[in-house]
């Protein structure tokens, strides 16, 4: 009996997957076909497949020629599977030429011709048109925007604004982008807009873009103040749009591995969450000068107050802010201590001080240790009383990250997929709240922040 083996993904079934499921069931006597698992799609840098992988099985089981379906989880594996199941031939579309030759040492390989004009790509780009998305806000954040959702499909970057006509058309040349110095030029130009300007002109930003019917993705913290969240989520929601805050970390794989280890029980009941992030910023930075908005919490207080929400929740029943200041009066470093019915957390971050960045979630079995840079986490161990047992994990994580929110962004839109439990309305409105009370225990003129409505500075 000769066994023959292919895969794929097999998004949006289509007749190019049909025939060369076909001739690779004509090459032998059985086919096995391995189906791709959304995390190692993701992995592999597929982020928008709209089919779940039970659909996706369904679809090659229907099209009748499987005799055996498998699931592809890991790259590696296809060794693998040819070993186990004895495989004499590995069959692939021709778009793959030359990529599995490596794949000869173990059985015959064959590149099929791939069926003309026909693909998942095209098929969800004709169900969901291209999302233009426009930029507000030109700085370094942008900077990293733009090359991350070019590796999303189903979105392109089309414009930035800025009011300051040079610097919209020195960010736009530089992206190959159209330049806005008018924002009714730039709402009528994009469907989604992504936000990346000073904290303190969001709010404005946000209300302006959801009252011109667009999606909104904000860099965090989105608001400092958890009335404007509040404010702003029910506008959403009354318009049938997206408002999405942007903290990377909520949305990359690796961090969602964690969360489901520590929730799992297997370190017990959470006790304590210690998370400490802090990035030395030059003396004239915009984060050390910003009387208003700069400093360390608000620059990376999303960051560290993330895990300990998404562990102990919204309720904490205390919460306290301990800051050192430099001569500006911003503060270098914060320590926030919050206690919880069960347990207790410590989110630290610093823009002036450096110190050891790193996650710690202990509980009544074990503890999951994440090292810096664990708000981009690719990999963390779980040890336990016994200390010759550590247990260790990874995931991929790519490029600067945005791409895992661009794209949860754009499937919400889509209503392929709800990404809202990553980081929810309710989480948003808090961490706005946390920044209000910090705001306010360092006396900055918080009253007024925000309520500016469109901010026509921006760098
Ligand atoms: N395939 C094919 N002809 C097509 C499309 C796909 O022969 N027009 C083959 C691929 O070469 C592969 C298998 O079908 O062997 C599964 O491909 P998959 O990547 O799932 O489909 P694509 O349509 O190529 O998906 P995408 O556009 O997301 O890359």
């Amino acid at each position: 009996m000769i066994k023959v083996i292919t895969y794929g993904t097999f998004d949006l079934f289509h007749e190019g997957h049909y025939r060369l499921l076909k001739r690779a069931k004509e090459l032998g006597d059985y086919l096995i076909v391995g189906v791709t698992t959304e995390a190692y799609d993701k992995t592999r840098g597929k982020l928008n497949v709209v089919d779940s992988l039970v659909t996706r099985i369904e679809n090659v089981k229907k099209a009748g020629f499987a005799d055996e379906i498998i699931i592809e989880e890991s790259q590696g594996q296809k060794i693998n599977d040819i070993r186990r199941f004895h495989v004499d031939i590995f069959a692939i579309g021709s778009d793959w030429t030359g990529a599995f030759d490596y794949l000869s040492d173990y059985c015959r390989v064959v590149y099929l011709e791939r069926t003309k004009n026909i693909s998942s790509t095209m098929l969800r780009e004709k169900n969901s048109p291209i999302q233009r998305i426009g930029i507000i806000g030109t700085g370094r954040i942008a900077e990293r925007f733009i090359p991350e959702a070019k590796l999303v499909s189903g979105v392109s970057t089309q414009g930035v604004y800025n009011p300051h006509r040079e610097s919209a058309v020195r960010f736009a040349d530089k992206w190959e982008i159209d330049p806005y110095e008018e924002i009714e030029d730039f709402y009528r130009a994009v469907d989604l807009v992504y936000i990346a300007t000073p904290h303190d002109t969001h709010y404005g930003y946000i209300k302006s873009a959801l009252e011109h019917e667009k999606h909104v993705l904000c860099e965090k913290p989105m608001v400092l103040r958890r009335a404007q969240a509040e404010e702003l989520f029910a506008l959403a929601r009354e318009k049938n749009l997206i408002l999405f805050e942007g903290i990377k970390t909520a949305y990359c794989p690796g961090f969602h591995k964690l969360l489901g280890i520590a929730c799992s029980g297997i370190i017990g009941s959470v006790r304590n969450v210690e998370a400490c992030f802090t990035k030395l910023e030059k003396e004239d930075s915009r984060e050390l000068n910003d009387r208003i908005c700069g400093g360390s919490f608000t620059e990376l207080g999303s960051y560290v107050m993330l895990p300990i929400l998404k562990i102990f929740g919204k309720d904490y029943t205390s919460i306290r802010f301990d800051a050192i200041h430099g001569e500006k009066g911003l503060d270098l470093f914060t320590k926030v201590s919050l206690n919880y019915p069960t347990g207790v957390a410590t989110a630290t971050c610093g823009l002036g001080v450096k110190s050891e960045g790193r996650l710690l979630i202990s509980g009544t079995k074990g503890y999951i240790v994440v090292e810096a840079p664990w708000w981009k986490t690719s990999y963390f161990e779980v040890h336990y009383e016994d200390a010759g047992r550590v247990d260790k994990y990874s995931e991929i994580f790519l490029g600067d990250g945005l791409r895992y929110e661009i794209s949860d962004f754009l499937s919400m839109i889509n209503g392929s997929s709800n990404s809202e439990f990553k980081l929810t309305r309710g989480e948003s409105a808090t961490l706005a709240g946390i920044m209000e009370q910090f705001m306010r225990s360092e006396n900055r003129d918080y009253e007024n922040m925000g309520a500016q409505g469109l901010q026509p500075e921006i760098s």
